[in-house]
C-alpha cells in the first residue's frame, strides 16, 4: 500500500477488522463444532467407547498448514499497516509536539506556538514528539495514532485528519498526579481557514507575548487564566489577592506581588498555595525578559 494513499485510520481499522473477522469465524466454528460433538457423541447415544483412527495425515496436515497461511496472512497486513504508520507522506506539514507535566504545546514551522493542535483538513501532519520531563504518549484515538514522548529522543507520527472537526488528544502514559487532565484537541480547519489562523501569528504574537510565553511554557495546563479550577491556582486576579501558603511546613498568609509570582515560577515549592499539591516542576531556566513578560501578563488578568 502507498502510504500517502490511505490514512492511519484506515490503516489500522483494516488490520483490527481483519484479525477480528477471522477471530470470530473460528470462534463460532469451534462452538459450533464443539455443541455438535456434545449431542452426537453423548453417551446416552454411546454407551461404549466407539474405536477411532489413531492418526490421519491429510487432516494432521490440513490443520497446520492452514493455520500457519492465516496468521501469516495476520502478520502480513499488520506489517503493512505498521508501515503506513511509520513513513510520512513527503508533503505532510511538520509541527513539533512538546509534552510536559502536564500540557501539550505544538510549535509550527513560522514558530507559532499553541496549545491546541490546529491543522488543515485532508493534508498530513508530521508530529515531532519531545518531552521536557517524563515519559507521555501522544494518543489521538480518532486517528489511531498513539506515541510515546521520551525524554532525551524524537519520536514521530503523523495523521491526516479527514474533515474539518474537533478531535481529543489525550495523554496515555501515566505521568503523574494531574495525568487525566493532560488533554486538548486537534482542531481541523478547512485550508483557507487555517491559511488564515497561521498566518495571524505575528499580529497576535506582538498583541500578548506573555499570554504566548504562558502557552509555550506550558503554564495554562495547570493554571486558568479565566478563574476556573485546575491542577493549580487559577491566575485570574491574583496580584494583590491574599493567599494562604505553606512555606517550610508553617502556614502564613501573604499578599501576591510580583516578588511572590515570580519565586513561585523559580521555586514552585517554596510557598505552596494551600489546597494544592506541591508537584509543580521549577522553572527557573527561564530567561530574565520572558519572566518579566510574564508576570505583566498575569498582572493584567483581572
Ligand atoms: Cu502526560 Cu500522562
Amino acid at each position: 500500500m502507498n502510504p500517502s494513499a490511505i490514512s492511519t485510520t484506515e490503516a489500522v481499522d483494516f488490520v483490527f477488522l481483519y484479525i477480528f473477522g477471522i477471530s470470530a469465524v473460528m470462534l463460532l466454528g469451534i462452538t459450533a463444532t464443539m455443541i455438535w460433538f456434545v449431542v452426537k457423541y453423548n453417551r446416552k447415544r454411546h454407551p461404549q467407547p466407539q474405536p477411532s483412527p489413531r492418526y490421519n495425515i491429510l487432516l494432521e496436515v490440513a490443520w497446520t498448514v492452514i493455520p500457519t497461511l492465516i496468521v501469516l496472512t495476520m502478520f502480513w497486513y499488520g506489517w503493512e499497516g505498521y508501515t503506513t504508520l511509520r513513513d510520512v507522506p513527503p508533503d505532510a506539514l511538520e509541527v513539533r509536539v512538546t509534552a510536559r507535566m502536564w500540557s501539550w504545546t505544538f510549535t509550527y514551522p513560522n514558530d507559532r506556538t499553541s496549545d491546541l493542535l490546529v491543522v488543515p483538513a485532508g493534508r498530513a501532519i508530521k508530529l515531532d514528539i519531545v518531552s521536557e520531563d517524563v515519559l507521555h504518549s501522544f494518543y489521538v484515538p480518532a486517528f489511531r495514532i498513539k506515541r510515546d514522548a521520551v525524554p532525551g529522543m524524537t519520536t514521530h507520527a503523523w495523521f491526516r485528519a479527514p474533515e474539518p472537526g474537533s478531535y481529543d488528544v489525550f495523554c496515555a502514559e501515566y505521568c503523574g498526579v494531574a495525568h487525566s487532565q493532560m488533554i486538548t484537541t486537534v482542531e481541523a480547519l478547512p485550508e483557507h481557514e487555517f491559511e488564515e489562523w497561521y498566518r495571524q501569528e505575528t499580529a497576535e504574537e506582538e498583541a500578548s507575548e506573555g499570554e504566548q510565553l504562558l502557552t509555550k511554557h506550558g503554564c495554562i495546563g495547570c493554571h486558568s487564566t479565566d478563574g476556573s479550577p485546575k491542577v493549580g491556582p487559577t491566575l485570574k486576579g491574583l496580584f494583590g489577592r491574599t493567599v494562604t501558603v505553606a512555606s517550610d511546613g508553617k502556614e502564613r498568609t501573604l499578599t501576591a506581588d510580583a516578588d511572590y509570582v515570580l519565586k513561585s515560577i523559580r521555586q514552585p515549592n517554596a510557598d505552596v498555595v494551600k489546597g494544592f499539591p506541591a508537584i509543580m516542576p521549577a522553572f527557573d531556566h527561564l530567561p530574565e525578559e520572558e519572566l518579566e513578560e510574564m508576570v505583566e501578563y498575569i498582572q493584567g488578568l483581572r
